[in-house]
């Protein structure tokens, strides 16, 4: 029998504006972590900056090995970097890698604990193909293995839970392809992602009051609904693809999401029955400035169809760079999850479902 609550939490919606009243219950301190992204972002820098490098050489393409809150860095990546990088990002989620990784593929191997045993399998994999890896990891036997093989070790603060720590699971990629020589202009990049997060805390945070703060409200609305979390190809796919994680981890409730376009080849077609069901969904859009125009044609025509559901927000990503307007509504959609845990009484920290599926795997 799995406990998803702390028991005695019960928060109405007015006490989100009493951090007093839910803060004591967050027992892996959630709440704390989000506050202090701006900082774990800049330390994530420089320890990117100070790590051992993977040989210089010209490789072929990039490839990110590891799971839930670990892989999602990955995609951040994947996405920032599509319009710099002349190689492709592939984010693994899987024991695997594709037959195409060889000694022209510089791997980074990422799992917070260091004891995901698919990112195991991977880095075991990538060094069989002869790859170059780097590890991003708080220790574990991922951080063993390293040090015994002589893997280039991005040593990561332990303490926090993987998906509070994206910070330190991404900055440091961006740090080694830049001293690699694949990027350039990237401590800029993150000059304007500190000082963007600093201001949107402000907004966001436990102290703001509902009516200006958009994650309250928004998780008011999320209550006893369906979120369903619709980004775009190329730009807020990550923040969408993050909210839904973050809404089932933080909240321990259900959430879905997809893209556009290519949702308005499937997606919409399903909004005609059964009525109770579409009632009980939310959507929120994730829009970035920079999506094509055609895509923001189709947004304003989609609505149209989906007049079945509760209710719709929207969201642009916001920042100076292109990377604080990725990160801008990951942040978001951080926090709007954690008052949604508050509201529905859970603590937003434990992911008993996940340690109990590891533990039973690790008996096998
Ligand atoms: C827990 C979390 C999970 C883990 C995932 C992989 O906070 O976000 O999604 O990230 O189970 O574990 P690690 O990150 O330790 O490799």
């Amino acid at each position: 029998m799995i406990e998803y609550r702390t028991g005695g939490l019960v928060v109405s919606e007015g006490q989100l504006d009493s951090p007093g009243t839910y803060l004591p219950f967050d027992s892996m301190q959630m709440f704390r972590a989000a506050w202090e992204l701006p900082a774990q972002c800049a330390a994530a820098w420089r320890l990117g900056q100070e790590a051992a490098l993977p040989p210089a050489k010209r490789y072929r393409n990039i490839v990110v090995a590891g799971l839930g809150g670990s892989a999602i860095g990955g995609d951040l990546l994947r996405v920032f970097t599509a319009g710099r990088l002349g190689i492709p990002v592939v984010v693994n989620r899987d024991y695997r890698l594709p037959r195409f990784v060889d000694d022209g593929t510089l791997v980074f191997v990422v799992s917070y604990s260091g004891n995901t045993e698919e990112t195991l399998s991977a880095y075991e994999d990538a060094r069989a193909k002869g790859a170059s890896l780097v590890a991003l990891t708080a220790g574990g036997k991922l951080g063993e293995r390293a040090k015994a093989d002589g893997v280039p070790l991005v040593a990561i603060p332990a303490g926090i839970a993987p998906r509070a720590a994206t910070g330190y699971l991404f900055l440091p990629t961006l740090a080694v392809l830049e001293r690699l020589s694949l990027l350039e202009g990237m401590a800029a990049e993150v000059d304007g992602l500190v000082q963007h997060l600093e201001a949107l805390r402000g907004q966001y945070g436990p102290d703001t009051p509902v009516e200006q703060n958009p994650a309250k409200k928004l998780a008011k609305s999320l209550y006893g609904r369906l979120p369903v979390i619709w980004g775009v190809a190329g730009t807020t796919e990550v923040a969408a693809q993050r909210w839904k994680g973050q809404i089932n981890e933080n909240a321990k409730a259900p959430a879905y999401w997809n893209v556009f376009p290519e949702l308005n080849h499937n997606e919409i077609v399903g909004f005609e029955q059964p009525g109770e069901v579409l009632g009980s969904i939310w959507l929120v859009i994730l829009r970035d400035p920079e999506d094509h125009p055609r895509v923001n044609l189709r947004m304003e025509i989609t609505r149209s169809f989906v007049g079945a559901a509760a209710g719709i927000s929207e969201f642009t990503a916001s920042g100076p760079t292109r990377l604080a307007r990725l990160y801008s509504l990951v942040y978001l959609g951080d926090y709007t999850s954690l008052y949604l845990a508050v509201l529905y009484g859970t603590d937003p920290g434990p992911v008993r479902v996940i340690d109990h599926l590891k533990a039973e795997l690790g008996r096998m």
